[in-house]
């Protein structure tokens, strides 16, 4: 359960009140913790995977994008809100991808998911298709690179997710300084003033802030 921006009871009543996730998910959450030891931690929570299935079914969309992958908590859940349209993941792991592509399988989605491998502002831009949703839930660093890559691709009326926006917070405290969430305030400042878009900025979870392109 990732609750940073609630208090300890708010935080369960919430996740008391979402619908749960599946025994399929939960299986991926409990291998991905066995195997992967504190790099666990960069799975999404079960209520952003319910945000996600939900958002996909109310948009429908027919092209996705997805960087960041890992062991595929976040795609099973894209995947499974689909209908008809397919999920295009990018991540330059081999290794906790592998996983990822045993669970879509696993899922029944594995017919709708593609998958690159590699540094993923090295391989979008060879991505040449209207995109109509985007989850971007990879390097921190790299997110102005694959916002403007994505932002490109996106239909208008598309929306953009980008995930860990608000740093547990630290991004609104200016005496925060660590390398990363210096990097989160520079996209989130950087996405305000592009006259491109509307934002919303969501505190679930670490974070979401769902970027429509006007
Ligand atoms: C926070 S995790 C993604 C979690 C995933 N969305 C989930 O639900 O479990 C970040 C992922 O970004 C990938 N990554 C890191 N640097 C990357 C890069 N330069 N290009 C593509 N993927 C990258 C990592 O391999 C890792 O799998």
């Amino acid at each position: 359960m990732k609750a940073y921006l609630l208090d300890a009871a708010v935080a369960r009543y919430v996740f008391d009140h979402t619908t749960p996730p599946d025994a399929l998910l939960k299986a991926l959450e409990k291998e991905t913790a066995e195997v992967a030891g504190e790099s666990a931690a960069m799975q999404i929570s079960s209520d952003q995977g319910r945000f996600l299935t939900m958002i996909t079914q109310l948009m429908a969309p027919r092209v996705v994008v997805e960087v960041g992958t890992f062991t595929g908590y976040s795609s099973v859940c894209i995947a499974r809100g689909l209908s008809g349209g397919r999920l295009h993941c990018f991540d330059v792991s081999e290794e906790w991808t592998s996983i990822a592509r045993r669970y879509w399988r696993e899922a029944g989605v594995a017919d709708r998911v593609t998958l690159t491998i590699g540094p993923a502002a090295e391989t979008l831009p060879a991505f040449d298709q209207p995109i109509d949703l985007a989850f971007v839930d990879a390097d921190k660093g790299n997110y102005p690179v694959y916002y403007e890559l994505l932002m490109e691709r996106l239909r208008p009326g598309g929306l953009l997710v980008a995930d860990n926006t608000l740093r547990r917070g630290w991004v609104a405290d200016p005496a925060h300084d660590e390398q990363t969430t210096v990097e989160i305030r520079r996209f989130n400042d950087l996405v305000m003033e592009d006259p491109r878009v509307s934002v919303l900025m969501l505190p679930v979870a670490d974070g979401m802030t769902l970027i429509r392109k006007n």
